[in-house]
């Protein structure tokens, strides 16, 4: 219905969506009311008041306390409203639900693309299901983009370097745009795809009908073995490296005594730059991953560390453990040369 009467207005889809409106329409009926009620009483001022003989002068008018205290506690009461009312919303857009379906974005010049935990890619296109909280962490592999979905009323920059996330419960089946929404050079206006929300079995089916790839973790776990990450991160916690076994969401110590959040930008970033935190315990002996893993090698990585989360976590370490021997560089070098695609069959080299 409120398409029809008023095109511009972008479709309702999400649970947010009818938040962010109610909100909306409360900030513009205020200041409706607010422009008709000072526009009018300028009007009937300007002719009620009006200077009659010339040379009139205007008589100093002392309007009680009454009037200034109400004109300054109506406001002020008003603008909280819209403060704490915002902020709500605000902080629910932020703050994920627990229980999300976690999809991940990789955003580069000029495109989008989608990869599903259960292992599906798509660009420029995102299948979720309806009804179901969806969480989508964002990188970008170049400049500053921006994921706006209008349906969905929810919009977030993308960053090369850091993950942002936005997370939406679709309510409603159909196909929704999404736009970048942050200029980021010449096909800037083309960087443009479409949300296709179906019916929870639909998007099983969806699922099922995949390219058989295999889950992100399994993908990650794979990469994990290749890149020969479990030398050093062994399961049994003997390994020179921390162990990952219930590390994912977990308070993590580190040698300079404080602690960190073993979430997304924590994996990353010891993937990355394994020497900025230093687990307690552990020498800093890990070399960089950095243009060894693309963007979406690192999460499919981080999906691996996470599905690892459910295990026992390991015992802390209590004291230093030896470092690397004499003659021992204590390296687990990255292999040299690229590093197969995941999803490309390993090619021998030719003889
Ligand atoms: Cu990407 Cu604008």
């Amino acid at each position: 219905m409120w398409p029809r009467l008023f095109p511009v207005f972008p479709d309702r889809a999400s649970t947010m969506a009818t938040r962010v409106d109610a909100l909306f329409f409360f900030l513009i009926g205020v200041s409706a009311f607010f422009v008709v009620l000072i526009a009018t009483l300028i009007v009937y001022f300007g002719f009620r008041y009006r200077r009659r003989r010339r040379g009139e002068i205007g008589r100093e008018v002392h309007a009680g306390y009454t009037l200034e205290v109400l004109w300054t506690a109506v406001p002020l009461m008003l603008t909280m409203v819209m403060f704490f009312w915002g902020a709500n919303v605000y902080f629910s857009m932020g703050s994920p639900p627990p229980e999300t379906l976690d999809v991940y974005v990789v955003a580069k010049q000029w495109m989008f693309k989608f990869q599903q935990p259960a292992g599906q890619r798509e660009i420029g296109e995102l299948h979720v299901p309806a009804g179901r909280n969806v969480k989508l962490t964002m990188t970008s592999e170049d400049v500053i983009h921006d994921l706006y979905v209008p349906a969905f009323r929810v919009k977030a920059d993308i960053l090369p370097g850091r993950y942002t996330t936005i997370w939406f419960n679709a309510t409603k089946p159909g196909t929704y745009h999404f736009f970048c929404a942050e200029y980021c050079g010449t096909k800037h206006s083309g960087m443009t795809g479409q949300v296709v929300v179906m019916e929870p079995a639909d998007y099983q089916a969806w699922l099922a009908g995949g390219s058989g790839e295999g889950s992100m973790a399994s993908a990650g776990e794979k990469l994990f073995q290749d890149l020969g990450c479990i030398t050093c991160h062994r399961a049994d916690g003997q390994g020179r490296g921390p162990n990952l076994q219930g590390l994912y969401g977990r308070p993590v110590n580190l040698s300079d005594g404080t602690t960190v959040m073993a979430d997304d930008a924590y994996v990353r970033e010891s993937i990355l730059n394994p020497a900025a935190k230093i687990a307690a315990g552990f020498q800093p002996i890990m070399p960089t991953f950095q243009g060894v893993v693309s963007e979406e090698q690192v999460l499919q990585l981080i999906e691996y560390v996470k599905s690892l989360a459910s295990a026992q976590p390991p015992p802390q370490p209590q004291q230093e453990r030896p470092g690397p021997r004499p003659g021992e560089t204590g390296l687990a070098r990255p292999p040299s040369g690229p590093i197969p695609k995941t999803t490309e069959p390993v090619r021998k080299p030719p003889k």
